[in-house]
């Protein structure tokens, strides 16, 4: 680090664009050609090939994507998987009742037969991933408007799936790059029989809650376990009690021999979504404009959420998991801000921005393609600026409101009644369905406040054209509480037995029953609004900015040549790579790279909601029993690393320069959760919890001998 430091004294603008090693988010087709060098030097002692290679089994295929927001990976031979406690925690959730808390009990199959099914739940393997850029940017000249530009791109690709060869139990996903500069089509394998086989209770999978969420030191044993089920024949299949446990191409072997501080590690698995190339003028807006108003939002509805949670045991399994979700965006936010403010993110992208201006004008080409480029980013911010707010509203106050929720899913049903009897059904069916998940999670009471809280800030905090109409008019004659009574009271789409009532009627009936209904009025009144005087200005304007950046970023590729630059995540397969190593949080402090158990006795309370733990971990604890999993008699729990992490990586395995399992990310800290717009590799580091803590609570804590039989550990 210290050494970069100088570099960048003496050359002064080219590091503040360096790609620093432990930055970046690389497609492992690609790791031989631009980073396998590097990671070498970093202590890597396996080959590109051993990571990614589409001829013989290779780590990717022990990786796959998790429900699509997650990521597991395969350890044994049978088709076990690993992943986050919060990744299964909806699995658990919906197994749990009063009387089988296994939210807080934990839950562990001790043989096949005990594991539960979880429909809906799927993982996809990645087979192969190529660039089909020339394929599907054929045609497309840079006269053309976005709306002819996005057609050609449709036809292009679906003529590309057509002609691609795939097994029908495949698929073919092709996916934009560098904001639409490049294309790389992946061939998937999704598995959907999954089922549950452990997770611990959650004072051990969560433990610290949101207290320690986002935060270093960390003491969480984030873990839970699936398998996957597959045809006689080892294909992808629908549940059935024939499946068998699925057989790996490649599972992950397991080290205990944990990590010392320097070491190399990388991360591999599914980031969701970030934007490391945004101009200055964006970062801007978020930082100033969109995180502070949904902070503020969210801080009321977890107010209000926790004041039900704290009283009613019942409540408190209802909106765990949803509590959990806007929590933990409302927290990341708050980093995120923190985080840009401390490292001065604006003046650094100033810089890049000059360098890059300079870099322009040197080049008359270069001038008249991308000279104006900047100004034009930062006009257009400006002009989305009050839109991207009105959007921020709508979308953090509307799905906090159940019946809304509601009222949205017989919006659809509605819209499908105008369609073939056959749709009709169907989506009769499937909106029941959504309807049963909706009220098994809804408090009335608890929604009722919600209702009245936000809809004041809806009616409050924006500008009066983006106002439903009819509820300004509700408000000249009754305040809100009395508005939510007569909903709440008289509204025939707040219980799920009258929607069952009304949707047996004849289609015509069904909606006339629905649209006279006040709640529905609202509803409609609501997103009409919204629809005309937010979303479709929203989307020019968004249409403006998306071409706008496309040629930003083709811009910087173009301009800095030189530098290896590695595509925003955008929930593909990616290997980040870094080394074990602390972080300075603030002035004076230096944060160590290891936590152990001890860390856990000393943040224990008795009976508390977030930092309370079983009996029996303290047992285990005060008899030091930590089996083959402890060293010099202390009990590793979570490390933290350099790696470039960010949502969607959670359950990603944590590997050594063996390419063997040592840990499961979790989280990043609080400081450094910036990296999703900046990577500053002096505070961002990801959270890991040890492979060894994870076994000694399978082996020590659940007894559960079946699963660590079917593990290879390598020592
Ligand atoms: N912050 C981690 C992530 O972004 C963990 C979230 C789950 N834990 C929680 N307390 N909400 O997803
Ligand atoms: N907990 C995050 C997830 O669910 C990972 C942490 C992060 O955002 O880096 O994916």
């Amino acid at each position: 680090m210290m050494y970069k430091k100088i570099i960048c004294i003496i050359t002064l603008f080219s590091c503040s664009f360096k790609t620093f090693a432990d930055e970046g988010m690389w497609l492992p087709q690609l790791l031989q050609t631009l980073n396998e060098k590097e990671m070498k030097k970093m202590g890597m002692k396996i080959n590109a090939s051993d990571i990614y290679n589409i001829n013989k089994g290779s780590l990717k295929d022990a990786i796959v994507s998790l429900g699509g927001f997650c990521t597991a990976e395969v350890i044994s031979n049978q088709g076990l998987l690993l992943t986050n406690h919060h990744c299964g925690f909806d699995a658990v959730q919906n197994h749990s009742s009063i009387e089988n808390n296994y939210i807080q009990n934990g839950f562990w199959a001790y043989n096949k037969q005990q594991e539960l099914q979880n429909p809906g739940l799927f993982v996809s393997f990645i087979i192969s991933i190529d660039e089909v850029t020339n394929s599907i940017l054929k045609d497309i000249k840079s006269s053309m408007t976005e709306k002819e530009r996005q057609s050609i791109i449709d036809k292009n690709i679906a003529q590309l799936k057509k002609d691609h060869k795939k097994e029908s139990y495949q698929d073919l996903i092709i996916k934009p790059f560098f904001e639409g500069n490049k294309y790389y089509l992946f061939v998937t394998e999704t598995y959907k029989d999954i089922r549950l086989v452990g997770a611990p209770p959650s004072s051990i999978g969560n433990f610290g809650k949101d207290t320690d969420n986002w935060m270093w030191p960390r003491h969480t044993g984030d873990f839970s376990m699936f398998r996957i089920y597959a045809d006689k024949d080892n294909k992808p299949a629908a549940y059935s009690p024939n499946n068998v446990p699925y057989t790996p191409k490649r599972s992950l072997n397991i080290s205990l021999k944990g990590m010392k501080e320097g070491d190399f590690t990388m991360v591999f698995g599914f980031p969701g979504k970030t934007n490391e190339y945004l101009s200055g003028s964006a970062i801007e807006q978020i930082m100033k404009v969109n995180d502070p108003t949904k902070i503020n939002i969210r801080h009321e509805v977890l107010d209000i959420m926790k004041s039900f949670m704290v009283k009613d045991e019942a409540t408190k399994i209802q909106y765990a998991a949803k509590y959990a979700n806007i929590e933990n965006a409302y927290k990341k936010w708050q980093g995120e801000v923190l985080g840009l403010t401390r490292s001065d993110a604006l003046q650094k992208k100033a810089s890049y921005e000059k360098l890059f201006s300079s870099k322009i004008k040197s080049n008359p080409a270069w001038e008249s393609q991308y000279g104006r480029i900047l100004q034009d980013l930062s006009n257009e911010y400006k002009n989305i600026e009050p839109y991207a707010l009105a959007r921020d509203y709508y979308n953090e106050i509307m799905p906090r409101i159940e019946i809304f929720n509601t009222a949205s899913v017989l919006n659809t049903l509605l819209q499908s009644y105008s369609k073939d009897i056959e749709t009709k059904n169907d989506s009769k069916g499937k909106s029941l369905a959504k309807l049963e998940d909706i009220f098994k999670e809804y408090n009335p009471a608890l929604d009722q406040q919600l209702f009245e809280k936000l809809m004041m800030i809806y009616v409050n905090n924006q500008s009066a054209d983006n106002i439903s109409p009819l509820l300004k008019q509700w408000l000249t004659t009754k305040d809100i509480h009395a508005i939510a009574n007569d909903i709440y009271t008289s509204s025939v789409m707040t219980t799920l037995e009258n929607i069952k009532g009304i949707v047996k009627n004849e289609p015509n009936t069904t909606i006339d029953l629905i649209k006279n209904d006040n709640l529905f009025k609202l509803y409609t009144d609501i997103t009409e609004t919204y629809n005309t005087q937010v979303a479709s200005p929203l989307s020019m304007l968004q249409t403006n900015i998306n071409k706008l950046q496309r040629n930003y970023m083709q811009a910087q590729l173009d301009v800095f040549k030189n530098k290896n630059f590695y595509p925003d995540a955008n929930s593909t397969l990616r290997v980040t790579y870094g080394n074990v190593k602390g972080y300075q949080p603030r002035d004076g402090m230096k944060y160590h790279f290891y936590t152990y158990m001890d860390g856990i006795m000393e943040k224990y309370k008795a009976g508390d909601y977030e930092f309370d733990v079983p009996q029996k971990l303290i047992d285990l604890y005060k008899a030091k029993d930590f089996g083959r999993y402890g060293v010099n008699g202390r009990q590793p729990v979570c490390f933290i690393a350099s790696n470039h992490t960010t949502g969607g990586n959670s359950g990603s395995p944590a590997l050594d320069a063996y390419g063997n399992l040592v840990g499961l990310n979790f989280d990043r800290v609080w400081e450094g959760t910036m990296s999703d717009l900046n990577y500053n590799p002096e505070i961002c580091r990801n959270v890991m919890v040890d492979i060894r803590y994870v076994l000694f609570i399978v082996d020590k804590y659940a007894e559960a001998k079946n699963l660590i039989a079917e593990m290879k550990i390598v020592e």
